[in-house]
């Protein structure tokens, strides 16, 4: 079939709106149609060509929802009509990490997935014949995607897709930092850095788990206004001395829990350092440049600091997803401040702009 998709064509150069060719969905896998998709840094970090391990051509996007349109042989977790929300982090539910508890990181497709191509190896997408590879298993900036059954994760059709779609990606992982990963305790003391999608899907997280208090980091009053409306009760301007004033609000010790939600590696220092002695667990969810490194001094760890990393918030997408939304629906999470703004299509590049602006926290794609 013919559709229109977001091409990135060459790095560094904006992306081309065009028709392409989608084809079948083969064994396994199935076709969505895609209602509303968010633009994420991950997107814009690939365009840019900063990504040692990007490729081009490729329709970029990776935070999608839609509903399911033709299944390929052999699917049976969902059907035509069904909502969805895209994984870029799949689920099997048969390898050696799916069947652990402790991590999210399904091994079923990784290898291909990497490359740019369905679990068989080949491309969907294709242009003239010549194939144009799919970007995280996803490809969402795009009218249709055909995707594996397992990247897709079953949610309520009650779910307004415009902003189901930001639990694929930015809103979950924040989520399940404080709630899988950190598994944060009733009473506790939180601190995250970083107010955007992420830091602000922390902050929501450490207020289902039933923290005490919630400090919340960033730079921008704007975005901090917003963490107080996600139950940050106090929020602070960060700076070098940021560690400094965490560990005196805390009666000298630093916090139960930390979040790191920047990227920044001198910021992973500072919530490492400001986790508390004794039991302080440190999580970070932020993406490093490519080659920069984490100092830590070790006199921090032997005094009883931990340190976690969190991929996806260690959410397992198609159990975890679903019951996310189901908490959003329920009043828990209250999604609306997270949807800037409403672009279409043709405004990929626009959606972009804007998040270099810092405007707003995420612009989601409507497909008409
Ligand atoms: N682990 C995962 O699976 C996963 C998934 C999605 C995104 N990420 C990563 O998480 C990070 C955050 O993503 P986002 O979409 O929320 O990004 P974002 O850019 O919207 O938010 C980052 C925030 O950090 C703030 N910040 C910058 N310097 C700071 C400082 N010195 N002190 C305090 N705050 C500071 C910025 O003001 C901004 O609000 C990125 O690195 C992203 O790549 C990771
Ligand atoms: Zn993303
Ligand atoms: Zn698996």
């Amino acid at each position: 079939m013919k559709m229109r998709a977001a091409v990135l064509e060459e790095f560094g150069t904006p992306l081309v709106v065009q028709e392409i060719d989608l084809a079948e969905p083969q064994a396994g896998e199935v076709l969505v149609r895609l209602h509303a998709c968010g633009v994420c840094h991950t997107d814009l970090y690939t365009a840019s060509g900063a990504d040692p391990s990007g490729y081009s051509p490729t329709v970029l996007g990776h935070e999608g929802a839609g509903a399911v349109e033709q299944v390929g042989e052999g699917v049976r977790s969902v059907a035509p009509g069904d909502h969805v929300v895209t994984l870029f982090s799949p689920q099997c539910r048969e390898c050696i990490h799916c069947r652990s508890p402790k991590t999210n990181l399904c091994l079923a497709i990784r290898d291909q997935q990497g490359k740019g191509y369905l679990p068989d190896g080949t491309a969907r997408l294709s242009r003239d014949g010549e194939p144009i590879r799919h970007f995280m298993g996803t490809s969402t900036f795009a009218e249709y995607t055909v995707m594996p059954e397992i990247a897709l994760a079953k949610i309520s059709p009650e779910a307004p897709l415009d902003r189901a779609c930001l639990f694929a990606c930015g809103l979950s992982t924040g989520l399940g930092a404080a709630i899988n990963t950190a598994a944060v305790e009733p009473g506790s003391t939180c601190v995250v850095f970083g107010a955007g999608m992420v830091g602000l899907g922390a902050v929501a997280g450490c207020r289902l788990q039933g923290a005490e208090r919630i400090v919340c980091v960033d730079l921008s009053p704007d975005r901090l206004e917003l963490a107080r409306g996600q139950g940050a009760t106090e929020v602070m301007v960060g700076g070098d001395d940021a560690v400094e004033r965490i560990v005196e609000m805390t009666g000298g010790f630093g916090a139960d829990y930390t979040f790191e939600a920047t990227g920044n590696v001198r910021v992973m220092r500072q919530a490492v350092e400001s986790a508390r002695m004794g039991w302080g667990l440190c999580t970070v969810a932020g993406v490093a440049g490519r080659g920069e490194t984490l100092d830590i001094v070790p006199r921090f760890l032997i005094t009883g600091r931990r340190v976690a990393g969190s991929s996806f918030g260690g959410v397992k997408g198609r159990d975890g997803v679903p019951e996310l939304v189901d908490r959003w629906l329920a009043g828990e999470i209250d999604v609306d401040p997270f949807l800037s703004h409403r672009i279409t299509l043709d405004d990929v590049n626009r959606g972009f702009e804007l998040m270099e602006a810092q405007d707003g926290i995420r612009s989601v794609i409507e497909f008409a």
